[in-house]
Parts: C-alpha cells; sequence; structure tokens
C-alpha cells in the first residue's frame, strides 16, 4: 500500500521544503494503513515466521512495523517525492560517478535497476551498455511514466520500464549480468521474496550491487532505518544463496556491496 509512505520526506527534504500543507498532505493516514497498523498489532511479540519475517510494533514511525531479520523495513518513497532524486547536487552528495564507474558495465550488458524511482542510474547505466538494456522495474506506476517521459524526451531507446510487484520483480530468469539496487532495499515488503527472484534474474557468475546508506557511519545524519550495516545486508542477501564477493569502499556516505550468483 503505498500510500502509507509519509515519513519519508522527513528524511529526505531540507527543512525549507517542509510546507505547512505539504505536512498534511504527507501525514494523511489512509484506512488501508489503518487497518495494516491494527492488524500488526494484534500481532506484536509473535515470532517470526517462515519466510523470517515479525510483526511487533514500529520502533521507529518510519517502518512499516514488520521486521525481516531483525530489521524494521522502511515505507517506501512516494513518487510525490521523486524530485529529491534527481537534485542537482546528488551526484558530488553521493558520488554517483563513482559508483557508475565502479560497476564495471560491458557494452553488451543485461541490467536491471530495481526500485528505479525516476530512472536517475538506468539513464546513466542506458549510455553505458549501448548493446544491451537496462530493465528499470518499479512498483510505482508513476514513477514507471516519468522513466518513459524521460526516454522519449533523451530519444533513449534501451530503457524498459517494469511493473513489479513488492512480491515479483517480474524480471526474466537467468538472463541479466547485474541487477542495481540503490537506495530501495531497504523499503521492500518482501525482502526475501524479491532477493530470491533477483538472485534467479542474473545468469550464473550475474552481479548484485546493493548500494545502502552506512549504517556504521555516526556521521551520517540519515535516519537509522533508512540505512543498513554490512553485517545486515550480507546475512540477508546469504539468505537467498547470494555470495558475498566485496565491499567496495568509494562511495562518500553508502556502501556499494557486490554479491554473486553462483
Ligand atoms: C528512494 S527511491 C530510490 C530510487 C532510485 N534507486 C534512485 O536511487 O534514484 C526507492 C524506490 O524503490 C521503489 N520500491 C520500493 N519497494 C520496491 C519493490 N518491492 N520493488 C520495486 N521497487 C520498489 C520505490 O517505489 C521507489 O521508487
Amino acid at each position: 500500500m503505498l500510500l502509507k509512505h509519509r515519513f519519508f520526506f522527513v528524511r529526505l527534504l531540507p527543512a525549507s521544503f517542509l510546507a505547512p500543507a505539504f505536512m498534511l498532505a504527507c501525514t494523511q493516514t489512509p484506512i488501508a494503513e489503518s487497518d495494516a497498523a491494527l492488524m500488526a498489532q494484534r500481532r506484536i511479540g509473535s515470532t517470526p515466521d517462515s519466510a523470517g519475517y515479525q510483526r511487533k510494533a514500529p520502533q521507529d514511525p518510519n517502518g512499516i512495523g514488520k521486521y525481516y531479520m531483525g530489521r524494521q523495513i522502511a515505507h517506501v518513497m512516494g513518487h510525490e517525492a521523486s524530485g529529491w532524486l534527481e537534485r542537482p547536487d546528488r551526484q558530488q552528495e553521493e558520488g554517483t560517478d563513482i559508483l557508475l564507474r565502479a560497476l564495471k558495465l560491458k557494452p553488451t550488458d543485461v541490467v536491471a535497476d530495481l526500485g528505479a524511482g525516476t530512472g536517475y542510474f538506468s539513464f546513466r547505466m542506458s549510455s553505458l551498455v549501448p548493446k544491451g538494456k537496462v530493465l528499470a522495474v518499479d512498483i510505482q506506476p508513476e514513477m514507471l511514466d516519468k522513466l518513459r517521459a524521460t526516454s522519449t524526451k533523451l530519444h533513449v531507446t534501451n530503457v524498459e520500464p517494469v511493473l513489479g510487484t513488492v512480491r515479483n520483480p517480474n524480471l526474466p530468469a537467468n538472463s541479466l549480468d547485474l541487477v542495481l539496487i540503490v537506495d530501495a532495499y531497504h523499503e521492500f515488503d518482501h525482502p526475501r521474496e524479491m532477493m530470491r527472484a533477483v538472485r534467479n534474474s542474473l545468469k550464473p557468475g550475474g552481479r548484485l550491487a546493493l548500494v545502502e546508506y552506512r549504517a556504521e557511519d555516526p556521521k551520517l545524519t540519515i535516519k537509522r532505518i533508512h540505512r543498513m550495516s554490512e553485517e545486515q545486508a550480507r546475512r540477508e542477501m546469504e539468505a537467498v544463496g547470494l555470495k558475498f564477493v566485496q565491499n567496495d569502499k568509494s562511495l562518500p556516505q553508502q556502501h556499494l556491496l557486490i554479491f554473486q550468483r553462483q
């Protein structure tokens, strides 16, 4: 349920953006979310289910009250805030060029940008794989509309929008060289199902590049729930059979964790 993702703005936008009307719009509670919260409360204290999920009261209001391997899952960033993804200082702040170089893409690679948002990385990768393509997956149709508009504007023909679900990215099996997930995994509602599907979508030897703000860095101001530790990420990826290869430490604020399908 995407309307629930109202807390995102507090994390990402500078105070000057938080106009009262905007805040009001972002704090309305849709009925479906109230139901979900009620159901979650009834199951407080339950032990993890067979997939490893547990329901507990949110320790942090930016979370959905669902925990995976001890980590609370965050609310999804609503498409209304998508301007933040294209902010002019992002390249400098996150070292996005460094990240793109570190991916070492080959011109023929077929890659997925999972949780693509507006396609910030999809379009930057598209020129690096001129004989391949980028499958840009998101669960919000509005994000895919933005992607299509950018493809038309830039005359890009090798970025394919893919509508995923919270359990399934709808990627083809055994066919991808790389799956890139930037600042999205901590929002995945069903991380185990999603990552199993990611694993199955990779060619043998294909790589997953997981980029998340570093939980271990005390200097970062970003909320804890929107960050991940290397240890937690490794545990979660290894649970679906993805082998840890490397933590590339070249980004200023984020982990760039490389995993591989054996
Ligand atoms: C914070 S944005 C990051 C977008 C993009 N990766 C970037 O760095 O510019 C997270 C995106 O992940 C998407 N998302 C969340 N859960 C998802 C899921 N299960 N499958 C696909 N996309 C998902 C959201 O809709 C949102 O567009």
